[in-house]
């Protein structure tokens, strides 16, 4: 027996008892005739006693950091406790020890505040695996697995697998291909998500499915998306819209009790695609704040100053309690519009004083009634300031979107222990691409269009009004899942595929394989897919999904541990009947 205790788990309890543990040298320090020596486990850290006669033993015999040990000896009460660790009342008074692996000096300190870079540590990913922040990070990640999977089974869902090995499936990005060789000059595709999979499972009855899986997308990374992250996914037949909203919202407030002990919580809001974007400049807003964007066509135009006059939208926030600003912090906040992922020209303001006057960037245009309407259609206080930004529409509102989360920031008002969560719904079915000259899915082309607007399906005049039956769910200012109901009829899945640009015989040659499965019986379905990195990112109080997943890929996708990807030999690029072309 390698050991008869973790380093986790001997308390005073345990005094006086002989036990083995085995473990890793996280530090040695050497006092005289005595060492201490801290080993490390999964579970905890146990502090080592080698008193004059083991002392020796380790000059001969000498250990180093993240060497592995195993050593016996008796259980002691600690003259100096640490209350910080679970095992410091005591310490083990080393009879034994056994060098079971010596180490290399690792490149960089395994501790919570290590030395090593970004870098290194991802090519080191196992020895940052070893560091308590990442451990944590990953247990939570397990916690919550079994939390999402207790919930699932405990509704009646099955955990069906469903093939890596796929044909494509647009869903927006570029899908990851795989050759064949068994089927020379052909491709796999890795899949998106499971959409299509789990739309066949409700046709051949298993009416309540899941599965947490990994989905592939070559799309240009952030600190929230992967190449290569995993989905909980879900899909049940015989159900509208409330039956997915009532039951996936339960598995979340199950999370969020477990996790985060938060019992009490408000059935969530829900929010129109339309308020949303309105109210917050996004379709995902962080609601733990208000300053939401006033609209000030009538406030602010027809006064003779351009700017304004000539914009499509002229948009506001009313920041409680900056009315003070200087001079300085406001040239700053507008240089920040004008940095280039912002790309605004300005940024115009009116200061609301305690004293009930104003004074604008604009005070040549706008007498001081004028400028009370304006902090009245933003319900400005005294006090207040309100920031402006007036120009192209959709630009203009997603700038005030970010200005809006920016200011949330800088105000501490995004408490990273302050959970509030919403449903986004009634999306658009489609968006208009300038870049592809066509309409596409917002969501993806299996999501079905409200009841009352399938005759406008036939009547491109009119795609941009039609709403869907699609829902987001949004934490904290993230999209952490989205899904709809589903086109379950043959002919309006094929009028959808018309709709997108796609000729009949290039929806039949993609997607045959559903519409032929629609002849067959298939139920009134709907889904929904959580993004479950995402989700244990937001809970663990973490910006970046990196932090959650045991082995990631950095910003260029690459895994740097594995350095991949990478060439392969000749030999295989031959058996799969490939040609490399250098440019
Ligand atoms: P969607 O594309 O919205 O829907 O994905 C669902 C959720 O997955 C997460 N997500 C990601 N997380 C990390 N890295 C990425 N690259 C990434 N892309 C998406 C998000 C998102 O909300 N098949 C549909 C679902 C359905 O209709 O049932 C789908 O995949 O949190």
């Amino acid at each position: 027996m390698y050991r008869t205790h973790t380093c986790g788990e001997l308390r005073i309890e345990n005094k006086g008892q002989a036990v083995t543990l085995a473990g890793w040298v996280q530090t040695i320090r050497k006092f005289g005739s005595i060492t201490f020596v801290d080993l490390r486990d999964r579970y905890g850290i146990t502090q080592l006693l080698f008193r004059e006669n083991m002392n020796q033993a380790l000059d001969e015999n000498p250990i180093g950091r993240e060497f592995v040990l195993q050593v016996s000896g008796a259980v002691s009460e600690r003259s100096n406790k640490n209350p910080d660790i679970i095992t410091g009342d005591i310490e083990i008074d080393v009879s034994k020890y056994t060098v079971l692996n010596p180490s290399k000096t690792p490149p960089f300190t395994i501790q919570d505040d290590t030395d090593g870079g970004d870098d290194l540590r991802m090519r080191y990913r196992y020895l940052d695996l070893r560091r308590n922040a990442v451990k944590k990070n990953l247990e939570l990640r397990y916690r919550i697995n079994r939390i999402v999977r207790n919930y699932l089974d405990s509704h009646g869902f099955m955990d069906i697998e469903t093939p890596f090995l796929i044909k494509s499936t647009p869903e927006g990005a570029r899908d990851f291909v795989v050759p064949s060789r068994m089927n020379p000059g052909q491709f796999y595709a890795l899949p998106q998500s499971p959409q299509t999979l789990k739309q066949l499972l409700m046709v051949s009855g298993y009416d309540r499915y899941y599965q947490i899986v990994k989905c592939f997308r070559d799309e240009d990374l952030r600190a929230d998306r992967q190449p290569e992250f995993t989905q909980i996914d879900c899909e049940m037949s015989f159900v509208e819209q409330e039956d997915i909203l009532h039951i996936f919202e339960g598995m979340i407030k199950e999370v969020l009790k477990e996790v985060k002990g938060i019992e009490d919580i408000n059935p969530f809001p829900r929010m129109s695609w339309h308020d949303a974007m309105r109210d917050y400049g996004n379709d995902k807003p962080d609601i733990r704040f208000g300053m939401k964007l006033v609209n000030l066509e009538k406030a602010a135009k027809g006064k003779g100053f351009k700017v304004f006059d000539e914009a499509e939208l002229v948009v506001a926030i009313a920041v409680e309690g900056c009315g003070n600003y200087s001079r300085k912090q406001l040239d700053e906040l507008t240089d920040w519009v004008k940095r280039p992922q912002i790309g605004m020209q300005g940024l115009a303001y009116v200061k609301s004083h305690t004293d009930h006057t104003y004074k604008s960037s604009f005070d040549k245009f706008f007498n001081e009634a004028q400028l009370n309407d304006i902090a009245s259609a933003c319900g400005a206080k005294p006090g207040d300031l309100i920031l402006i930004m007036a120009g192209k529409e959709a630009k203009t509102r997603k700038a005030m979107s970010e200005l809006r989360l920016e200011m949330g920031n800088r105000l501490g008002l995004r408490k990273k222990e302050e959970f509030k969560a919403l449903w986004v719904t009634d999306f658009p079915l489609f968006e208009y691409s300038e870049e592809d000259g066509r309409w596409m899915a917002l969501h993806h082309p299996f999501t079905s269009p409200k009841k009352e607007q399938v005759a406008l399906m036939s009547q491109p005049e009119h795609f941009g009004e039609i709403k869907a039956n699609a829902y987001d769910m949004v934490l904290n200012g993230n999209e952490i899942g989205g899904g709809s109901i589903r086109i379950f009829q043959k002919e309006l899945q094929e009028k959808m595929f018309s709709a997108l640009g796609m000729s009949r015989e290039e929806a039949q040659e993609k997607f045959g394989f559903l519409m032929g499965a629609f002849e067959y019986g298939a139920p009134p379905h709907g889904g929904i897919a959580f993004g479950f990195d995402r989700l244990c990112a937001i809970l663990g109080g973490s910006e970046s999904i990196r932090d959650f997943i045991a082995f990631p890929k950095n910003n260029a996708g690459r895994d740097m541990m594995l350095d991949a990807p990478d060439q392969i030999d000749n030999k295989q690029l031959e058996e799969l009947q490939i040609t490399i072309v250098k440019e």
